[in-house]
């Protein structure tokens, strides 16, 4: 299994160009099973969980094929000969987002049988709100030998509300009603970017979908989709993450090819840590004077700060001046990460919902072990400022969302290089 060394304290100096979202990625992924026809996406970041997801869907018949160099960020996908309906536990274990299939195999092909995914490190991470969605649009569901079993004739429009507002949940439910007979209204819907950018990737592909990127998502059913050619959006929690790689490192980082305006919480939060952060929407320079302010945060659904950047964040609390506060309002169980920045000499406390964060001036460098895949991402950050060698392990988790973290990393200035552990 392989490891990455860290020497930290070498500030960083230089450009990171963002790779395509994962979470963009993956929902549009997904909606290529809507139609047959040979669909082009540009700007896939060339990670294990699309990997796994690509796996699915040439399970399912799709054919997927990567440009012809091997370091090509284009896919071309045709899915005319969708021929199985099943997301098997074995790829749904490794990956949750593979539920997204459900959602167009249904409206598709009338039936789908996925593997119901289980808890994870960050969660008990429940699926009911997908479910009641489809339920309402028709389709008969039930639960044999963990998988659920989904039929339905042509869905039905439906009003759908969200108790909590879901990402994938959304995103399923907007799949599922596009080739749906009549109109569904999806109320207290995410509104993440990358619903967005998946909702008007199906109005290119013909669907008619109204009030994206606001809580009321209006869409009527049509009959019939088109495959079209698309670009996946930068990641902004990429973006973010080496923002505050600034924060812990100290230096100067250009950061190109992002959306800042889909980062406006964290720039605002990073702003009043003292970071200093300046550009245009697709290019920016974050640079670091003098010590980092704390400040409190709450992670809430977008436009609130995300909380895929919690764990990150802290790393930069762990070292500022003062006192903060960090409150978890998404997942429950989503403070893993404190126990190993415990071991670095962070001084955190954990009460229920929220962190507690005592900033110390220097960290110092240890073994620790990554649980997740943002966990790990703050153990990096954490290694750069750590006086001395922080050694990682369990780096699979950080291949699964970040495109090639250590080269550019390293290319910025970082002591940083992977192992066999
Ligand atoms: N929830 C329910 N019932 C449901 C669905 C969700 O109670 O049916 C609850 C969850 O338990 C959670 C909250 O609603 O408390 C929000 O969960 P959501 O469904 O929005 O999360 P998700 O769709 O499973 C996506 C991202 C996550 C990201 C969250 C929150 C993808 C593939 N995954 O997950 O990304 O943390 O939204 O923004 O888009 C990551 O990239 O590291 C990651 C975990």
């Amino acid at each position: 299994m392989d490891q990455l060394v860290i020497e930290g304290r070498h500030p960083l100096k230089g450009t990171i160009r963002i790779s395509g979202a994962k979470n963009a990625a993956l929902p549009i992924l997904a909606a290529t099973l809507l139609t047959g026809g040979t669909f082009r996406l540009q700007n896939i970041p060339r990670l294990v969980d699309i990997k796994t997801f690509t796996d699915l869907m040439t399970d399912l018949g799709v054919i997927v094929d990567y440009s012809a160099d091997n370091d090509s960020d284009v896919l071309n996908i045709d899915s005319s000969g969708l021929s199985d309906h099943e997301a098997p536990y074995d790829l749904v274990r490794k990956m949750r987002a593979s539920i997204l299939v459900l959602g167009p195999l249904l409206s598709r092909t009338g039936k789908a049988r996925v593997s119901l995914p289980g808890g994870c490190a960050i969660g008990a991470r429940p699926i009911n709100l997908h479910l009641k969605g489809l339920e309402l649009m028709g389709a008969k569901l039930r639960l044999k030998k963990g998988y659920i079993e989904a039929r339905a004739g042509r869905l039905n429009g439906a009003h759908i509300y969200f108790d909590t507002p879901s990402v994938t949940g959304t995103e399923n439910l907007m799949m599922a009603a596009v080739l749906a007979k009549g109109t569904t209204v999806l109320r207290n819907a995410a509104r993440e970017p990358e619903i967005l950018a998946l909702g008007q990737m199906l109005n290119q592909m013909e669907a008619k979908i109204k009030g994206l990127g606001s809580d009321t998502v209006k869409i009527e059913g049509v009959r019939k989709l088109r495959p079209v050619d698309w670009a996946i959006i930068p990641d902004r929690i990429e973006a973010g993450t080496y923002m505050m790689a600034v924060g812990t490192a100290g230096g100067e980082l250009i950061i190109e090819n992002l959306l800042a305006n889909h980062l406006e919480a964290v720039i605002s939060k990073l702003r009043s840590t003292g970071l200093q952060i300046e550009g245009d929407n697709t290019r920016i320079s974050v640079r670091k004077k003098g010590n980092l302010h704390s400040v409190d945060i709450k992670t809430l659904p977008y436009p609130g700060f995300p909380t895929d950047l919690q764990a990150q964040i802290m790393v930069l609390m762990a070292l500022a001046d003062g006192l903060s506060v960090i409150t978890e309002t998404i997942f429950e169980n989503r403070f893993m990460h404190v126990a190993e920045l415990r071991r670095l000499g962070a001084d955190i406390k954990v009460e229920g919902r929220s962190a507690l964060i005592k900033g110390i001036n220097e960290l110092n460098g240890a073994p620790v072990m990554a649980t997740d895949l943002r966990a790990s991402a703050s153990l990096v950050l954490a290694g750069l400022a750590a006086k001395g060698t922080t050694t990682i392990s369990r780096v699979y988790h950080l291949d699964r969302g970040y495109e090639c973290l250590e080269r550019k990393l390293a290319a910025v200035g970082a002591n940083i290089k992977r192992e066999k552990a």
